[in-house]
């Protein structure tokens, strides 16, 4: 499978923008949309041209609505699940990228929608946005990993509240719990996320490549693991030409010119 019907991807000067677009269903993600969505970023993680990932919603009024509900209803319990292994696999592998992930949130992020924004690295919502997990009202529950990321992102007795109520939330209350990192105006969105990007690209690649991995892997391990899989992280951006350039260029006063390597 590969992209570029329900999912386009544009490379501008190292920032991959990918799109989730069947604006006709708010962007609703079928089997196809998500194996073209799992082909464009595993595409994206592996360009030597791109460093910073941006996922978003074709059209003003959704990010995702959810997994496709046309879809589901006519599955069997077995191709069911089949459909949530699937959109588990890609977001996992959203999640393990090597590269920085931004979910600019234009809209509704309800289901399936939300476990994607939460697979990304970093949330940025429009001040239109609305967030939720509604899936109580289908019959089911969160099935492409929004019961876990949820509980780790904003804890447990906020996650079940969210969940069990089905209830749907501003960007501003998404904000405050912690499950959005920035609000900004809708006009605003993909600029704000394309001035983040190009922070986090001006910073050294290995050590935000490794910073990731560190919080990601660590945060699945107890403290004393995780502390020590840390030194292990460290002691590869230690090694790098771009450690002993960044640390050069502060002694010297002058911008640090990195080569990621
Ligand atoms: C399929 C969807 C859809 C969805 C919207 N549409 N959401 N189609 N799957 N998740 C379609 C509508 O059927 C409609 O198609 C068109 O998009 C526009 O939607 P409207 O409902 O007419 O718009 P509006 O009245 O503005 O309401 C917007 C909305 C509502 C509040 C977002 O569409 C809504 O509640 N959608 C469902 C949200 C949801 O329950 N998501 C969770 C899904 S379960 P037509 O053809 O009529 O124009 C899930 C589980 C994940 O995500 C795990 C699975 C394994």
């Amino acid at each position: 499978m590969t992209y570029g019907t329900n999912v386009t991807m544009t490379n501008e000067d190292g920032l991959a923008l990918i799109t989730v677009n069947r604006p006709q269903a708010l962007n609703a993600l079928n089997c196809d949309t998500l194996e073209e969505l799992r082909a464009a970023v595993l595409a994206a993680d592996k360009d030597p041209a791109v460093r910073v990932i941006i996922i978003t919603g074709a059209g003003a009024k959704a990010f995702v609505a959810g997994a496709d509900i046309a879809q589901m209803r006519g599955l069997s319990p077995l191709e069911g699940r089949d459909m949530t292994i699937l959109g588990q696999e890609v977001f996992a592998a959203i999640e393990n990228l090597a590269k920085p992930v931004i979910a600019a949130i234009n809209g509704f992020a309800l289901g399936g929608g939300c476990e994607l924004a939460m697979a990304c690295d970093i949330r940025v919502a429009a001040a239109t946005a609305k967030f939720g997990q509604p899936e109580v009202n289908l019959g089911i529950i969160p099935g492409f990993g929004g019961t876990q990321r949820l509980s780790r992102l904003i804890g447990k007795g906020r996650a079940k509240y969210c969940i069990f109520t089905g209830r749907m939330m501003s960007a501003q209350e998404a904000y405050q719990l912690g499950l959005a990192d920035k609000v900004v105006e809708p006009d605003e969105l993909l600029p704000v996320c394309r001035e983040i990007a190009a922070t986090i690209m001006s910073k050294a690649p290995v050590a935000v490549m490794m910073a990731k991995k560190a919080i990601n892997h660590g945060l699945d391990m107890d403290l004393g693991s995780a502390v020590a899989y840390e030194a292990e992280a460290y002691t590869t951006c230690f090694a790098t030409a771009d450690r002993v350039e960044g640390m050069t260029a502060f002694l010297e006063k002058r911008p640090a010119a990195f080569a990621g390597k």
